[in-house]
């Protein structure tokens, strides 16, 4: 996990739901109640302290959770740990919480597809190399009937060093050029921007049987399509550090003059540096 710039690690909040994690578990509970299915395959990439899986209690019925089968993966072994006594105290069919670290996320599930998988509030902390490859790994291994959805934050609440966030923008333009990669269907595609208290956040969701697409072939041009889609993220990330570096000049040169653009240059600091490092990583 990256570092917050300040001392409040994230702290795991049980009796307060957050909405990303309530609209996920909505999700869930869609497929959940599919009558035609006893088993739910739910992968949750950093599955952190298990923020969703702490509440699955009070909105899904016992009977459902046992249609449940649990993955979640971090990177923390205390967080998995932690998961994994939650999902102990759950009623679900089964649960699998382990320690792994996503740039080795294709030695693992070998064969397994999933009915659900979640990246939530993860992306930031990814680099361009890892984030093109879970998103083209986690669409191969969805079920055709499968959704991914993925949330993160416009801005983080506690800075950290080397976080990269993006705009719900930037994160279209991602999943356009994506999308045109995997699939000869037009892309149609809804990032949300959700307005909380002090920040700004984005969540999309892909659904498999929208597009029409061939494992056999994905998997063939996966190591191929996973390079040209790191291409194209480096484009859009190396287009930021140049607006980044202008407005750094900008205020180096003219100053600033209310508290809001001092706020966005000291942001842009943070963004800079993270650019740069992660650009200079994949060259
Ligand atoms: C901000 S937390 C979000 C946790 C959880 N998804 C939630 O919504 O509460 C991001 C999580 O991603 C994990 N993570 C970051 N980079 C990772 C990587 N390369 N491999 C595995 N886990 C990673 C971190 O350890 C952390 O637990």
């Amino acid at each position: 996990m990256l570092n917050p710039l300040n001392d409040s690690k994230a702290v795991s909040k049980p009796d307060r739901i957050l909405s990303q994690h309530q609209a996920a578990l909505n999700h869930l509970i869609t497929i959940v109640q599919n009558p035609d299915k006893d088993d739910v395959n739910w992968l949750d990439i950093g599955c952190g302290q298990g923020h969703p899986i702490l509440h699955l209690d009070n909105c899904i019925d016992e009977d459902f959770q046992n249609k449940i089968n649990y993955f979640g993966v971090d990177l923390k072994q205390d967080y998995v740990q932690m998961v994994r006594k939650k999902c102990s105290q759950l009623n679900l069919k089964s649960n699998d919480v382990k320690v792994v670290e996503l740039s080795n996320i294709s030695s693992k599930f070998i064969d397994k597809k999933f009915d659900f998988i979640t990246l939530i509030n993860i992306i930031h902390e990814l680099n361009p190399r890892i984030l093109s490859e879970i998103l083209i790994w986690s669409i191969l291994h969805l079920n055709n009937d499968g959704v991914i959805y993925v949330h993160d934050l416009e801005k983080l609440e506690k800075p950290e060093f080397g976080a990269i966030t993006y705009t719900n923008n930037e994160i279209r333009k991602i999943l356009n050029e994506l999308y045109k990669l995997i699939t000869d269907k037009t892309p149609q595609i809804i990032v949300s921007k959700w307005k909380y208290s002090t920040t700004t956040g984005w969540s999309f969701s892909f659904k498999k049987s929208y597009y029409d697409i061939d494992d056999k072939k994905l998997k063939k041009s996966y190591d191929k399509d996973i390079k040209t889609f790191e291409k194209i993220v480096e484009k859009i990330l190396s287009e930021k550090l140049e607006m980044k570096t202008k407005l750094l000049i900008s205020v180096t040169e003219d100053g600033y003059e209310t508290d809001e653009e001092k706020n966005d240059a000291d942001l842009a600091i943070l963004d800079f540096w993270a650019l740069k490092r992660a650009l200079e990583k994949i060259k």
